[in-house]
Protein backbone atom coordinates (compact mmCIF):
# COMPACT_ATOMS: atom_id res chain seq x y z
CA UNK A 1 0.00 0.00 0.00
CA UNK A 2 1.09 3.24 -1.26
CA UNK A 3 1.92 5.79 1.88
CA UNK A 4 -0.93 7.89 -0.75
CA UNK A 5 -3.74 5.51 -0.18
CA UNK A 6 -2.91 5.18 3.58
CA UNK A 7 -3.33 9.12 4.26
CA UNK A 8 -6.25 10.11 1.67
CA UNK A 9 -9.21 7.56 3.24
CA UNK A 10 -11.38 10.42 4.55
CA UNK A 11 -9.41 11.50 7.54
CA UNK A 12 -7.52 14.30 8.49
CA UNK A 13 -3.82 13.79 9.24
CA UNK A 14 -1.70 16.65 11.07
CA UNK A 15 2.23 16.53 11.38
CA UNK A 16 4.25 18.31 13.58
CA UNK A 17 7.97 17.87 12.90
CA UNK A 18 10.97 19.74 15.00
CA UNK A 19 13.62 19.02 17.03
CA UNK A 20 13.71 17.43 20.96
CA UNK A 21 12.29 20.59 22.90
CA UNK A 22 10.20 22.68 20.24
CA UNK A 23 7.46 21.98 22.58
CA UNK A 24 5.95 19.61 19.79
CA UNK A 25 5.01 16.91 22.31
CA UNK A 26 2.66 19.03 24.43
CA UNK A 27 1.12 21.00 21.52
CA UNK A 28 0.89 17.75 19.56
CA UNK A 29 -1.04 16.32 22.75
CA UNK A 30 -3.02 19.48 23.15
CA UNK A 31 -3.68 19.45 19.67
CA UNK A 32 -5.15 16.16 19.48
CA UNK A 33 -7.65 16.12 22.47
CA UNK A 34 -8.54 19.40 21.15
CA UNK A 35 -9.93 18.14 17.82
CA UNK A 36 -10.94 14.44 19.22
CA UNK A 37 -7.97 13.05 17.13
CA UNK A 38 -5.62 10.22 18.13
CA UNK A 39 -1.86 11.19 18.60
CA UNK A 40 1.42 9.40 17.62
CA UNK A 41 4.67 9.85 19.39
CA UNK A 42 7.13 8.83 16.72
CA UNK A 43 9.84 9.83 19.03
CA UNK A 44 8.62 7.71 21.61
CA UNK A 45 9.30 4.51 19.09
CA UNK A 46 12.67 5.19 18.87
CA UNK A 47 13.13 5.46 22.46
CA UNK A 48 11.46 2.14 23.15
CA UNK A 49 14.22 0.50 20.98
CA UNK A 50 16.68 2.04 22.58
CA UNK A 51 15.47 0.54 25.98
CA UNK A 52 14.58 -2.46 24.56
CA UNK A 53 17.50 -3.35 23.23
CA UNK A 54 19.20 -2.21 26.74
CA UNK A 55 16.93 -5.07 28.05
CA UNK A 56 17.89 -7.26 25.54
CA UNK A 57 21.53 -6.85 25.45
CA UNK A 58 21.59 -5.73 21.77
CA UNK A 59 24.33 -3.40 21.19
CA UNK A 60 23.37 0.20 19.89
CA UNK A 61 25.12 -0.74 16.36
CA UNK A 62 23.77 -4.38 15.74
CA UNK A 63 21.93 -3.25 12.86
CA UNK A 64 20.10 -6.80 12.41
CA UNK A 65 19.08 -7.71 15.78
CA UNK A 66 17.76 -3.82 15.98
CA UNK A 67 15.45 -4.24 13.13
CA UNK A 68 14.02 -7.11 14.18
CA UNK A 69 13.21 -5.91 17.65
CA UNK A 70 12.19 -2.93 16.04
CA UNK A 71 9.45 -5.19 14.06
CA UNK A 72 8.50 -7.38 16.95
CA UNK A 73 8.84 -5.26 19.68
CA UNK A 74 5.84 -5.89 22.15
CA UNK A 75 4.71 -1.81 22.68
CA UNK A 76 1.56 -0.37 23.32
CA UNK A 77 0.23 3.40 24.22
CA UNK A 78 -2.94 3.65 26.70
CA UNK A 79 -3.90 7.09 28.58
CA UNK A 80 -3.01 7.57 31.90
CA UNK A 81 -6.31 6.39 34.61
CA UNK A 82 -6.86 10.79 35.23
CA UNK A 83 -7.34 10.04 31.05
CA UNK A 84 -4.92 13.51 30.62
CA UNK A 85 -1.45 11.88 29.97
CA UNK A 86 -0.65 8.92 27.71
CA UNK A 87 1.01 6.40 28.91
CA UNK A 88 4.32 4.29 26.81
CA UNK A 89 4.32 0.04 28.07
CA UNK A 90 6.80 -2.10 26.89
CA UNK A 91 6.08 -5.84 27.14
CA UNK A 92 3.70 -4.91 29.75
CA UNK A 93 5.55 -2.37 31.94
CA UNK A 94 4.85 1.06 32.55
CA UNK A 95 8.17 2.77 31.19
CA UNK A 96 6.55 6.35 30.30
CA UNK A 97 9.30 8.18 32.77
CA UNK A 98 12.39 5.43 31.83
CA UNK A 99 12.38 6.12 28.20
CA UNK A 100 12.64 9.86 29.20
CA UNK A 101 15.90 9.41 30.85
CA UNK A 102 18.84 11.47 28.68
CA UNK A 103 20.70 7.66 28.62
CA UNK A 104 17.67 6.43 26.71
CA UNK A 105 17.42 9.48 24.60
CA UNK A 106 20.92 9.58 23.72
CA UNK A 107 20.39 5.78 22.56
CA UNK A 108 17.65 6.88 20.70
CA UNK A 109 18.91 9.28 18.48
CA UNK A 110 21.58 6.39 17.88
CA UNK A 111 18.98 3.93 16.55
CA UNK A 112 17.36 6.20 14.92
CA UNK A 113 20.15 6.99 12.24
CA UNK A 114 19.73 3.44 10.88
CA UNK A 115 17.86 3.16 7.96
CA UNK A 116 16.78 -0.78 8.22
CA UNK A 117 15.60 0.58 11.84
CA UNK A 118 13.50 3.24 10.09
CA UNK A 119 12.24 1.06 7.76
CA UNK A 120 10.83 -1.46 10.43
CA UNK A 121 9.40 0.94 12.36
CA UNK A 122 6.95 3.10 9.23
CA UNK A 123 4.41 0.83 9.16
CA UNK A 124 3.93 0.41 12.87
CA UNK A 125 3.88 4.66 12.60
CA UNK A 126 1.27 4.63 9.87
CA UNK A 127 -1.09 2.22 11.41
CA UNK A 128 -1.77 5.13 13.77
CA UNK A 129 -3.54 6.81 11.04
CA UNK A 130 -7.13 5.73 12.07
CA UNK A 131 -10.19 8.16 11.91
CA UNK A 132 -11.44 10.60 12.49
CA UNK A 133 -7.87 11.97 12.69
CA UNK A 134 -4.52 12.01 13.51
CA UNK A 135 -1.71 14.09 14.72
CA UNK A 136 1.72 13.18 14.42
CA UNK A 137 4.39 14.16 16.18
CA UNK A 138 8.39 13.74 15.11
CA UNK A 139 10.46 14.54 12.90
CA UNK A 140 9.93 13.10 9.27
CA UNK A 141 6.11 12.69 10.02
CA UNK A 142 5.45 15.45 6.76
CA UNK A 143 8.28 14.12 4.51
CA UNK A 144 8.36 10.53 4.83
CA UNK A 145 5.78 9.14 6.98
CA UNK A 146 2.74 11.00 5.86
CA UNK A 147 3.90 12.98 3.10
CA UNK A 148 0.37 13.57 2.20
CA UNK A 149 -0.72 14.76 5.30
CA UNK A 150 -3.63 17.81 4.99
CA UNK A 151 -1.75 20.42 7.67
CA UNK A 152 2.03 20.25 8.14
CA UNK A 153 3.87 21.99 10.94
CA UNK A 154 7.84 22.61 11.69
CA UNK A 155 7.65 24.00 15.06
CA UNK A 156 11.48 25.13 16.00
CA UNK A 157 13.00 27.11 19.16
CA UNK A 158 16.82 28.53 20.06
CA UNK A 159 19.00 25.73 21.08
CA UNK A 160 19.22 27.55 24.55
CA UNK A 161 15.80 28.11 24.96
CA UNK A 162 15.13 24.27 24.60
CA UNK A 163 18.02 23.52 26.82
CA UNK A 164 16.10 25.58 29.69
CA UNK A 165 12.62 23.90 28.78
CA UNK A 166 14.29 19.95 29.40
CA UNK A 167 16.83 22.13 32.60
CA UNK A 168 13.22 22.90 34.45
CA UNK A 169 11.78 19.29 32.88
CA UNK A 170 14.60 17.36 35.11
CA UNK A 171 14.88 19.30 38.16
CA UNK A 172 10.88 18.80 38.41
CA UNK A 173 11.57 14.95 38.12
CA UNK A 174 14.79 16.07 41.07
CA UNK A 175 17.12 14.81 38.85
CA UNK A 176 20.19 17.23 38.52
CA UNK A 177 22.31 18.26 34.90
CA UNK A 178 24.43 21.13 34.55
CA UNK A 179 22.28 23.30 31.96
CA UNK A 180 25.38 23.54 30.11
CA UNK A 181 25.93 19.86 29.95
CA UNK A 182 22.13 20.18 28.56
CA UNK A 183 22.92 22.52 25.65
CA UNK A 184 25.89 20.46 24.77
CA UNK A 185 23.12 17.45 24.23
CA UNK A 186 20.71 19.60 22.52
CA UNK A 187 22.99 20.71 19.95
CA UNK A 188 24.68 17.03 19.39
CA UNK A 189 21.19 15.48 18.91
CA UNK A 190 20.14 18.24 16.27
CA UNK A 191 23.29 17.56 14.38
CA UNK A 192 23.08 14.16 14.54
CA UNK A 193 19.24 14.53 13.43
CA UNK A 194 19.54 17.17 10.75
CA UNK A 195 23.04 15.46 9.14
CA UNK A 196 21.90 11.81 8.92
CA UNK A 197 21.18 10.33 5.61
CA UNK A 198 17.87 8.84 6.02
CA UNK A 199 15.18 10.65 6.99
CA UNK A 200 17.00 14.30 8.02
CA UNK A 201 15.09 16.38 10.57
CA UNK A 202 14.33 19.16 7.65
CA UNK A 203 10.81 21.39 7.10
CA UNK A 204 8.44 18.91 4.82
CA UNK A 205 7.60 21.08 1.70
CA UNK A 206 4.46 22.85 2.01
CA UNK A 207 5.02 23.34 6.01
CA UNK A 208 4.27 26.29 8.09
CA UNK A 209 7.15 26.94 10.23
CA UNK A 210 6.73 28.64 14.11
CA UNK A 211 9.38 29.69 16.16
CA UNK A 212 8.18 28.67 19.55
CA UNK A 213 11.21 30.87 21.34
CA UNK A 214 9.67 33.13 23.91
CA UNK A 215 6.32 31.82 23.44
CA UNK A 216 3.93 30.26 26.09
CA UNK A 217 2.18 26.43 25.14
CA UNK A 218 -1.31 28.58 24.47
CA UNK A 219 0.28 31.27 22.43
CA UNK A 220 1.79 28.21 20.46
CA UNK A 221 -1.37 26.22 20.95
CA UNK A 222 -3.70 28.90 19.50
CA UNK A 223 -1.16 29.58 16.21
CA UNK A 224 -1.22 25.84 15.80
CA UNK A 225 -4.91 26.16 15.67
CA UNK A 226 -5.30 29.03 13.44
CA UNK A 227 -2.86 27.15 10.83
CA UNK A 228 -4.65 24.01 11.34
CA UNK A 229 -8.79 26.39 10.99
CA UNK A 230 -6.95 27.77 7.74
O1 LIG B 1 10.92 13.34 19.85
P1 LIG B 1 11.86 12.65 20.79
O2 LIG B 1 12.88 13.55 21.41
O3 LIG B 1 11.16 11.80 21.81
O4 LIG B 1 12.67 11.62 19.85
C1 LIG B 1 13.75 10.85 20.33
C2 LIG B 1 14.76 10.63 19.20
O5 LIG B 1 14.16 9.80 18.20
C3 LIG B 1 15.18 11.90 18.49
O6 LIG B 1 16.35 12.46 19.02
C4 LIG B 1 15.40 11.46 17.06
O7 LIG B 1 16.72 11.08 16.88
C5 LIG B 1 14.55 10.23 16.91
N1 LIG B 1 13.35 10.45 16.10
C6 LIG B 1 13.45 10.31 14.73
N2 LIG B 1 12.35 10.42 13.95
C7 LIG B 1 11.15 10.67 14.49
C8 LIG B 1 11.02 10.85 15.88
C9 LIG B 1 12.15 10.75 16.66
O8 LIG B 1 14.55 10.09 14.22
N3 LIG B 1 10.09 10.75 13.70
Amino acid sequence: MTSGTMTNSGMTIITLDGPSGSGKGTICQLLAARLGYHYLDSGALYRLLALAAKRHKVALDDVEDLAVLAAHMDISFRMNSEGDHPEVILEGEDVTDQIRSEDISAGASQVAVIPEVRNALLERQRAFARPPGLVADGRDMGTVVFPDASVKIYLTASAEERAHRRHNQLMDKGESVSLAALVENVRARDARDMNRSVSPLVPAPGAVEVDTTGKSIQEVLDIVMEIVRG
